[in-house]
């Protein structure tokens, strides 16, 4: 079923038919379709362009299509072209002659543009709505562990004590970034493209400003040719997801390390871990595993995007068909990794024991044996060269610093005295840590309790 017979004179082939419709993945849009579809009536009807009459019978003739979809009792037929063609002849065949009239002024480049369009704007909104839920996750437990004593790292080599709240709040800053990316994504997706027409604007005296208050975006797109040949807030919206998906993914490889019994920081709920088909032992974190390889479908979908768009000449292709299989992946894997992620942490059971554990080994201190030396005048790079000498004669005596006897320390530097062994506990190395950002206990405590809070606003 064709909307543009008159030309041809064959039917399409079964094949061609097939290869050309988009039906089978953009019906999904059927809502925002015939969302766009009634306020492009409605604005025909009131710029007199066609009879209010025949645009109040446009608009019901929707308004019953989307119900019966809604309850199933219309089906969509696989052999349309796509959504655009099926409402439209539906309409026709539902109403006759008045359903002729609602494609005045209209085509199926801005159309399909705005279909996206209203579509995205609500994905958008949906995906920020489970960043915030999983924010408020991560800020419930880090304050509950705003005191756990964890080693940090850098090189995956244990670096500098630090706690286990402030680790967790670092990724609700990068999510709190995604959100303000989402944000200004949506800002600049949220241009009315309808009255483009195919490209060239039209002759009917439509008003663009009625439309676009109907369907509540903020501004109308300035030129046809863009309005119709950009898809930019697509490939927009998928870096941002893309984005998402890298800290997702970085969130996933620590708690699959965390889980390992080489860590075993942290223990995942029986709900949220999987077996072994033959190893009765084994639970497996496959939910952070399947997040952090996503991570891969999504970045692809960006990339299909950016190559479908680009080097096409203005102003629509059927190239852009492409844009809506690699848009819609990607939101739906982003939706799904957060709906999978945010329980799979709440649900976590920490071990602090173990963080403390492991963070007392590996000189983690050492820092602060040299911090300490500074304050008591050595200048740094000779307190530093002081520390390494003492972590050196450590592994030669197989001790760690705290254990270190004071002559050795004062074998090496004399300003030494037994205050140093306060200075380097771990808890206290990390009380000290005050400065804005860093990761003593009343720091975390208070950027977790900003959260919460501005949540609850
Ligand atoms: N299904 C098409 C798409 O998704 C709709 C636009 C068709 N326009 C056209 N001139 N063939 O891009």
């Amino acid at each position: 079923m064709q909307l543009w017979k008159g030309r041809f004179k064959k039917e399409l082939s079964k094949t061609t038919n097939d290869f050309n419709s988009s039906i089978s993945f953009d019906s999904r849009m059927y809502r925002e379709d015939i969302e766009g579809s009634i306020a492009h009536a409605t604005m025909l009807g009131r710029c007199g362009i066609i009879q209010t009459t025949e645009a109040g019978r446009i608009v019901h003739g929707l308004k019953d299509i989307l119900a019966d979809i809604e309850s199933g009792k219309l089906q969509f037929d696989p052999d349309a072209e796509d959504i655009h063609t099926f409402i439209e002849a539906e309409l026709t065949e539902r109403i006759g002659d008045d359903g002729k009239r609602l494609h005045t002024s209209r085509s199926r480049n801005d159309q399909v543009a705005l279909d996206i369009k209203l579509y995205l704007k609500k994905e958008v909104v949906n995906v920020r709505e489970l960043l915030e839920e999983l924010i408020q996750v991560i800020a419930e437990k880090a304050q509950q562990y705003s005191d756990t004593v964890m080693p940090g790292y850098t090189h995956l080599q244990r670096a500098q004590p630090i706690t286990f709240g402030h680790h967790l709040l670092a990724y609700a800053e990068m999510l709190l970034r995604d959100i303000s990316r989402l944000d200004d994504c949506l800002k600049r997706m949220d241009e009315m493209p309808l009255g483009s027409c195919a490209l060239a604007g039209t002759t009917y005296p439509i008003n663009r400003e009625i439309t676009k208050e109907l369907l509540g975006f903020d501004r109308v797109t300035n030129n046809s040719l863009d309005g119709v040949s950009d898809r930019d807030y697509c490939i927009e919206f998928a870096s941002v997801l893309s984005i998402i998906m890298v800290h997702l993914s970085r969130f996933s490889e620590e708690i699959i390390m965390w889980c390992s019994w080489e860590f075993k920081f942290i223990e995942l709920d029986d709900a949220f871990s999987t077996g072994s088909s033959i190893m009765p032992q084994k639970k497996n974190p496959d939910i952070a595993e399947l997040v952090r390889g996503k991570s891969g479908r999504v970045f692809g979908d960006t990339m299909t995007l950016l190559t479908v768009m680009k080097g096409i000449a203005l102003a629509y292709n059927k190239d852009m068909q492409e844009d809506k299989e690699a848009i819609f992946d990607a939101v739906d894997t982003v939706k799904m990794c957060l709906t999978a992620f945010t329980p799979m942490l709440d649900t976590m059971r920490v071990i602090p024991e173990n963080m403390r554990k492991a963070a007392a080994g590996g000189f983690i201190n050492a820092t602060d044996v040299a911090d300490w030396l500074t304050k008591n005048g050595v200048p740094f790079r000779d307190a530093y060269k002081a520390t390494g000498e003492l972590v050196a004669r450590c592994i030669e005596l197989g001790t760690d610093l705290e254990n270190l006897p004071i002559e050795e320390y004062k074998k090496v530097c004399d300003v030494f005295n037994e205050d140093v062994y306060n200075a380097i506990s771990l808890e206290y190395c990390v009380s000290q840590r005050t400065a804005f950002g860093g990761p003593a206990p009343e720091n975390v405590r208070a950027q977790a309790e900003k959260l919460i809070n501005n949540a609850k606003e």
